[in-house]
């Protein structure tokens, strides 16, 4: 790799002598030639030796670690930064309580798919309104789900993660709805009627209960899921290695780039390509994600079109029609 990275810098060098020579009209064509091939020769040469680092030194040297051990504390790497304020603190937890959800009921093994959510047999139907027969734009539309699994049985637990929206195609009209998880296997979504006209309800398993719980697993126990990577250069030479945020305690003794933040704590590494110093990283990509990340019998729990985003059928209309705002009477008696 060195040597022919080598004879590129030789070739370049040889050719711009030879270029001042150009006065030399017959000459001026080989020479352009040459030039051409000299360039792309380097170019190449730039790009394999990215390439190189990158499939080889980095990514190998990182994928020899484990997966880290679960972080005891809330956030992974939080051991590696600073102590947050008190002000911090307090934030960490809002945020943390914001996106609170339901554990799953405790059991030997993990539920085999057949026990998991399953959107087309679950079931949506939208109440009537309440002491009325009609709806009026103000009112609030109340629809129940009931989730089943894929034999079509109940579910007793909550957890499933579902996005509620009404709208109005025709009228370009939409709006989210509020789920509320009663944690039996049933969930309300509530809307607020805003506008009059035909409004449509569409609920939307995004993740089964069983999908989510995985998808914590991964948050809590895999800090580095996802890896970076950063092109270092420095004249001709340049190298791509694999960066992290979290260096697990098993990291292998091999020499890394510190980029973490003395500011917030915030960790950062990266490999330190060999030949070239660490202020010479120029940019800054995804890497991919780590491998395996899931077992074969987790995969099952993310199948598009099964088990990801599908909407949830109704029972009966899946529609109302929503009459102007009622003028409240003791309005009109004023
Ligand atoms: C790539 O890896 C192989 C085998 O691990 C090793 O022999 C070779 O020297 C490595 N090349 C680079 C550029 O690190
Ligand atoms: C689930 O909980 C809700 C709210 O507590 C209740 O109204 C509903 O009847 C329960 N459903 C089942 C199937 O137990
Ligand atoms: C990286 O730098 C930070 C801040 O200077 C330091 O606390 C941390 O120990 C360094 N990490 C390693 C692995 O040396």
């Amino acid at each position: 790799m060195l040597k022919t990275e080598h004879e590129a810098l030789v070739n370049h060098g040889g050719l711009k002598g030879i270029i001042m020579c150009q006065y030399r009209a017959k000459y001026a064509l080989i020479f352009l030639l040459l030039a051409t091939s000299g360039l792309m020769f380097l170019l190449r040469n730039i790009l394999t030796l990215e390439k190189l680092g990158w499939q080889n030194s980095s990514r190998a040297a990182f994928a020899q670690m484990r997966p880290a051990p679960p972080y005891q504390t809330h956030t992974f790497c939080s051991h590696l930064g600073l102590e947050p304020t008190p002000d911090e603190g307090l934030e960490d937890r809002y945020l943390l309580k914001a996106i609170a959800w339901p554990k799953l009921p405790a059991r030997p093994a993990p539920a085999p798919l057949y026990q998991t959510s399953d959107p087309v047999h679950s079931l949506l139907t939208i109440l009537p309104s309440k002491g009325q027969k009609e709806w009026h734009v103000g009112d609030q539309l109340e629809a129940l789900v009931h989730m089943h699994d894929f034999q079509g049985s109940p579910k007793r637990h909550g957890g499933d993660f579902l996005v509620a929206r009404l709208h109005s195609p025709v009228l370009g009209a939409g709006v989210a709805g509020k789920v509320v998880d009663h944690l039996n296997g049933s969930y309300s979504a509530l809307f607020p009627l805003l506008w009059g006209g035909s409004a449509q309800v569409t609920i939307t398993m995004v993740h089964s209960s069983e999908a989510v719980a995985v998808l914590q697993r991964l948050r809590e126990e895999r800090p580095n899921r996802v890896f970076f990577k950063s092109l270092f250069r420095s004249g001709e030479l340049s190298q791509t290695t694999t960066c992290i945020p979290c260096l697990p305690p098993n990291y292998p003794q091999q020499p890394l780039c510190n980029y973490t933040n003395l500011h917030t704590g915030e960790p950062w590494y990266c490999l330190k390509p060999e030949l070239l110093s660490c202020d010479t990283r120029i940019n800054h990509v995804m890497g991919g994600y780590e491998k395996p990340l899931f077992t074969n019998q987790e995969a099952l729990l993310f199948q598009s079109r099964i088990n990801i985003k599908v909407i949830i059928h109704t029972s009966g209309p899946d529609r109302i029609n929503v009459l102007p705002q009622k003028i409240d009477e003791t309005e009109l008696e004023s």
